[in-house]
């Protein structure tokens, strides 16, 4: 094992990925971020250095554990306060028991969006068979993207009456770069837009087979990916191997992580388009100078001026493919690992509370997630545990939660010992809802529309039949459905504060957000290092 330094300095400035102009932020005065890289086992240490002048910021390492290291999750209001203008951050932590495709991203409001993102890959010995079925590897990050700074449309977006009207994405971008038209803007003087965009190529060996690490690094719209005249290999999801399941073209929600293996097999005499189409279909609105289908060439010759072939496949009905997940029944996990009986079962339902005079904002539980200000629940918690006076910590798992200071709903999942739990999250809104579990990765046990089945679950889930769930798909981030539910499954074994939220980064910012709280017996004693707490105003 190694100890991995890296140095990450957020700044603002102006920038145009597609040729329109507007302010973003940067990481060493790049976007993308870069990448971070490490073998399992490896220490990184990870400098976060402040450079804007007018907001705190974080950095959350998309599904690594954190085990041992809750403070470093990054979450602002939950795991630690934002860094402050002109301050830096140590993160500090090691990764164990994973490896995979991941990414890192701000964890303060919606500033990811601006730009403080990267791909993060974690290599392992484990992965010697899988390796075999490509040459090389390579990252393909996909987004949607903006043309203004993500907290105008955040502010308009969370204007009263404003029911279901999500911002519309301006264009979409490929590892930071795609076409625009300037002209869609006709005479908006409103933009700068410069004509010489370009799209991404990747270049590639006739003959050689490739792994495309696909992160959807955006804030609201699912993808669907395909390359012309080629079949793909789904050989992960999210960071777990699965058996290849090739498909013709797949859809990958906010966060997720598909590595899908490419082989070069057709003609060299020309060039051929990556296909990553916004899934318009879930949408409510319309943005008229969105051009949806957004490509990369992929070129066997290096020659970037063959025009590529035309698809196929008619690629018109992607756009009406449904909100959903790739199905979990198709990825089979390499490595069989059998979830644990649960010990407790939680539900949680969420919502959309709109009225005539409500803003937009979302609940879980009934409660709406906004970050505290001044500290964080992780430092509640520990204070609370350690008071004597820790009424509202000593969580009644029965009625399934406490309230923090400010009315926030943590869920406390694992007082003593390691608890398995499984949380049917329901929807109570339409549309797809791509959830996160900070800290874990979790078994995606069953998933169903209408009336939850009590008895199916209790004869086939339940601790009474353990073996009835062979082998299902684990990973981090799972779409929830229109008016549908899922019973995940996780192991918590990890003490802390751990967000479970919608990634589509304008429902966080609504309060679509709740918290697990692990093993609170060994929370109580951990000290969360002075240099995290000295970020809080009151640390
Ligand atoms: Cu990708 Cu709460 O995070």
């Amino acid at each position: 094992p190694q100890v991995r330094s890296y140095n990450l300095v957020i700044t603002k400035d102006l920038g145009w990925p597609d040729g329109v102009v507007r302010d973003m932020l940067f990481l060493n005065g790049k976007f993308p971020g870069p990448l971070i890289e490490a073998n399992i086992g490896d220490t990184l240490l990870v400098n976060v250095t402040n450079g804007l002048s007018d907001n705190s910021t974080s950095i959350h390492w998309h599904g690594l554990y954190q085990n041992g290291t809750n403070w470093f999750d990054g979450t602002t209001g939950v795991t630690q306060c934002g860094i402050p203008p002109g301050q830096s951050l140590l993160y500090n932590f090691t990764i164990e028991n994973q490896f995979g495709t991941f990414w890192y991203h701000s964890h303060s409001g919606t500033q990811y969006l601006d730009g403080i993102l990267g791909p993060l890959i974690i290599h392992a010995p484990e992965e010697a068979e899988v390796r075999k079925l490509y040459d090389t590897d390579r990252v393909v990050l996909v987004q949607d993207w903006y043309h203004d700074f993500s907290t105008v449309n955040l502010a308009t977006y969370l204007e009263p009456e404003n029911e279901n009207t999500e911002p519309v994405p301006d264009n979409g971008l490929i590892n930071g770069k795609n076409y625009f038209n300037c002209s869609s803007y006709g005479n908006d003087s409103g933009h700068t837009c410069y004509e010489n965009s370009t799209y991404n190529v990747f270049n590639v060996e006739p003959n050689s087979r490739t792994r495309f690490r696909l992160i959807n690094t955006g804030a609201f719209a699912e993808f669907d990916f395909s390359v012309d005249n080629h079949s793909l290999s789904v050989i992960e999801a999210d960071s777990t191997l699965v058996n290849p399941h090739p498909i013709d073209r797949g859809q990958i929600h906010v966060a997720q992580r598909y590595s899908v293996v490419f082989e070069a097999n057709q003609s060299t005499a020309t060039n051929y388009w990556l296909r990553m189409s916004m899934i318009t279909f879930c949408f409510t609105g319309t943005n008229p100078v969105l051009n949806s289908a957004m490509t990369a060439v992929i070129s066997y010759s290096g020659s970037i001026t063959i025009a590529p072939s035309n698809a196929s496949v008619d690629w018109k009905d992607a756009y009406s493919v449904e909100c959903h997940d790739l199905d979990p029944s198709n990825l089979v996990p390499a490595k069989a690992m059998l979830p644990p009986p649960a010990t407790k079962f939680y539900r949680v339902d969420f919502s959309f509370g709109i009225g005539d005079y409500q803003l937009d904002r979302a609940k879980v539980n009934g409660t709406i997630w906004s970050p505290l200000a001044n500290t964080t629940t992780l430092q509640e918690t520990v204070m609370g545990l350690n008071s004597g006076n820790a009424s509202s910590w000593s969580v009644d798992e029965q009625v399934g939660g406490a309230l923090s200071s400010n009315n926030q709903f943590v869920l406390g999942v694992s007082s003593t010992g390691v608890e398995v739990i499984d949380v049917l999250v329901y929807s109570l809104d339409e549309g797809g809802h791509p959830f996160h579990l900070h800290g874990h990765s979790f078994w995606i046990l069953e998933t169903g529309s209408g009336p939850f089945n009590w008895t199916n679950y209790h004869t086939n889930l339940m601790p009474s039949n353990p073996d009835a769930v062979a082998n299902p798909l684990r990973r981090d981030t799972l779409t929830i459905n229109a008016f549908g539910w899922s019973v995940i499954r996780f192991v918590a074994d990890n003490p802390g504060l751990w967000a479970f939220h919608c990634h589509i980064a304008w429902h966080m910012e609504a309060g679509l957000l709740m918290q697990f709280m692990s093993r609170a017996d060994v929370l109580k004693s951990m000290a969360v290092p002075a240099h995290v707490m000295a970020l809080c105003p009151s640390g």
